[in-house]
């Protein structure tokens, strides 16, 4: 089976992180890597402080804490996302309000957010999916005039650019995930970025259970959402790769578009005038042209050895999200559509040209297939 993605861990990271434990960095409060890493993560990303946590899960949590949202206030958030986007602001008890999708980027629409604003309304969560970046400027400009927190969810998008500044820098916080399939990995863990040092301090208190003195006095109900400092080595060394791992990446979404762009029925991911695409995963839309449903065509790939996945199921579709009080029943039916229609092929950025060929070849048969049964 080849497989939608297959991490790639070098000789550099193993001895990176032996190297870390010899040196005795085993949890997160001890040891250089934590710092480094942060440092050099954030200087990339074009701001000033990192603060390392276990998971992309964890830094969303983290930066609602930071903000202060809670009960009675509302988020709005990209309806088509991983649920964690959406669970950062409910386990805060704040109501996660879906912004529709648009149909060319599939991130969300910028030109429904002013009509979803309420006075209950504090900060909106764009999602850049599938590593496509929003339009951060227009987006900003939106929040500065209704006075909205932006806390960007850079998990799909690291090194991602809008008109040349990487995602993660334009919000008031930025959250990024290094889960096995992200572009960079530490396996599990997770940053937030900002510009801000007051925020960065909170997001640090937070982080460690809210430590201050006398320890173990807490004024404050904080996490423990610490990364290792053996899993900040390997980012370290995976961080110094990302520009070469973005390029592979590039590559093997050009070449797919190469094969599939003649297909009729295949939309196929996009990239703005103003973006830098970094194509996380190679996703894209089957319309009724092509001749078989989605689900027929994942079928036919799984039997041809090829895994896929679907895309996110909408937030206005999760259940877990609809009992919550205070819910908003808004209509995505552009998201609604996406979770029906798309997929994502294998990502994997070592995939060799001879392998996407016959991907590509594969999904060609499957609609030329379904175009003889119906004549
Ligand atoms: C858009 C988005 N947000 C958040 C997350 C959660 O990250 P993690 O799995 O590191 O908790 C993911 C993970 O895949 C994601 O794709």
């Amino acid at each position: 089976m080849i497989s939608v993605f297959e991490p790639v861990i070098g000789e550099e990271e193993i001895n990176a992180v032996v190297m870390a434990l010899r040196r005795g960095e085993i949890s997160g409060s001890f040891g250089e890597s934590i710092v480094r890493f942060e440092q050099e993560f954030a200087e990339y990303c074009g701001c000033k402080y990192g603060v390392a946590v276990s998971s992309g899960t964890a830094a969303l949590h983290l930066a609602v804490a930071a903000a202060g949202i809670g009960p009675g206030e509302e988020v709005l958030v990209s309806a088509s996302t991983n649920i964690a986007t959406a669970l950062a602001v409910f386990h805060h008890g704040a109501v996660p309000v879906p912004v529709d999708s648009e149909e060319i980027t599939w991130n969300l629409n910028l030109d429904l957010i002013e009509s979803l604003i309420t006075s209950r309304t504090r900060a909106i969560i764009p999602v850049h999916l599938y590593g496509h970046p929003v339009d951060m400027d227009r987006l900003c400009e939106i929040a500065r005039r209704h006075n909205l927190l932006v806390i960007e969810d850079c998990a799909e998008s690291h090194g991602a650019t809008c008109r040349g500044k990487k995602t993660g820098s334009f919000g008031d916080m930025g959250c990024f995930g290094f889960y096995a399939n992200k572009v960079i990995t530490t396996g599990e863990g997770g940053m937030v970025l900002t510009n801000d040092k007051v925020l960065a301090e909170r997001l640090r208190l937070l982080r460690n259970l809210a430590f201050t003195k006398p320890r173990f006095r807490h004024e404050l109900a904080g996490y423990n959402f610490r990364m290792t400092s053996y899993q900040a080595a390997m980012g370290i060394v995976q961080l110094h790769k990302i520009e070469q791992i973005i390029a592979e990446k590039r590559r093997v979404a050009h070449t797919y578009h190469r094969y599939l762009s003649d297909i009729p029925g295949l939309q196929l991911p996009s990239e703005a005038s103003w973006a830098r695409n970094v194509y996380w995963m190679y996703a894209m839309v089957v319309q009724p042209e092509f001749g078989i449903s989605r689900d027929q065509l994942m079928e036919w790939l799984s039997r041809e050895g090829i895994d896929t996945r679907t895309f996110f199921c909408p937030m206005n579709q999760q259940p877990c999200l609809q009992s919550q009080p205070g819910f908003r029943e808004i209509p995505c039916p552009v998201a609604d559509k996406l979770w029906e229609r798309g997929l994502y092929l294998p990502s994997s950025y070592t995939l060799s040209e001879a392998t996407i060929q016959s991907i590509a070849e594969s999904i060609r048969r499957a609609t030329q297939q379904a175009k003889k049964i119906t004549l």
